[in-house]
């Protein structure tokens, strides 16, 4: 069914070709899938455009942003077909692990920039996730599905061995390490950090302006970056919506108490070699 699904995608994505790309500064956000991607673009975006909401209302995310390893069927631009298209500098979203980011990225000295989120709540959202989108193999029941998670069959491959890779490189190759967590915490203490690492200097009146119109219900209700903007044969929000509940703690509604200790367990043992402040609560 899901695969039967990719044959009327085509045409439903001529908007890609026929829209505008723009050109902005180089600067390179990764993450493993599901941990704020989407979040931390439309920041971004909105830091380069000074708060500007109409500048960020011109294209949905996935033009604004290309995201480097997506392929689909052609006509449909692959990302480095619309990254191609761009003038550097730019900015590119991936959910490549550390080891398979492109040399260039490091030797032309890229801002990267990295959003790790909990495992547990990772995991709740991409499970949701794989229900809705319809070109990702289907989740089958959560029991296995963390049983997948924690061997790393998930697309992208292991979250512990992603969340380390960037972890361990980050001082060496000047990669800004951010939490879900502390993005909801604190939304504007990470706004500036963001804004601080990328070189730039946006009002105060800018940051609190960036901060709203990147909270949870603006970003919901925004068209460019909800992903309604892709068609029912790809993300079908009827089944569980992109943004779903941006949350800190969902988890808990999600995992049986010997479901937790099994999965802390398997945790303590995959992430013994490093001490990365995760919170499963804030
Ligand atoms: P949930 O499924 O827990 O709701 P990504 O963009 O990396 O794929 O991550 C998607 C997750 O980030 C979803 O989590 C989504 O709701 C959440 N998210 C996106 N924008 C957000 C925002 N502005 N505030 C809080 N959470 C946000």
């Amino acid at each position: 069914q899901r695969l039967k699904t990719t044959a009327n995608i085509t045409q439903s994505f001529d908007w890609i070709r026929s829209s505008i790309v723009f050109t902005l500064p180089h600067t390179d956000i990764d993450t493993q899938y599901q941990t704020g991607t989407t979040w931390t673009q439309e920041i971004v975006d909105l830091l380069l455009h000074n708060g500007d909401a109409k500048a960020c209302m011109r294209a949905p995310t996935v033009q604004r942003i290309p995201f480097l390893e997506i392929q689909a069927p052609p006509p449909i631009p692959s990302g480095l077909e619309l990254l191609g298209s761009m003038k550097p500098p730019r900015v590119i979203k991936t959910h490549l692990p550390i080891q398979l980011v492109p040399e260039g990225f490091w030797k032309n000295k890229c801002k990267v920039i990295y959003v790790a989120r909990n495992a547990k709540d990772n995991l709740v959202s991409y499970y949701h996730f794989d229900r809705m989108n319809l070109t990702q193999p289907e989740p089958g029941p959560w029991d296995e599905y963390i049983h997948k998670f924690m061997r790393g069959k998930l697309s992208w491959g292991s979250w512990y061995d992603h969340v380390k890779g960037y972890w361990q490189e980050r001082e060496k190759r000047n990669i800004l390490y951010l939490f879900f967590e502390d993005l909801k915490e604190d939304p504007r203490r990470e706004v500036e950090r963001i804004m601080r690492y990328m070189d730039l200097s946006v009002s105060d009146d800018v940051i609190d302006k960036i901060v709203q119109l990147t909270s949870f219900k603006v970003m919901k209700d925004n068209p460019m970056a909800n992903y309604t903007f892709l068609p029912k044969a790809v993300f079908d929000h009827s089944i569980s919506a992109f943004m779903r509940k941006g949350e800190v703690g969902d988890w808990t509604n999600h995992f049986t108490p010997a479901q937790s200790q099994m999965f802390d367990e398997d945790y303590a043992r995959q992430m013994a070699d490093v001490d990365i402040p995760f919170r499963t609560s804030i």
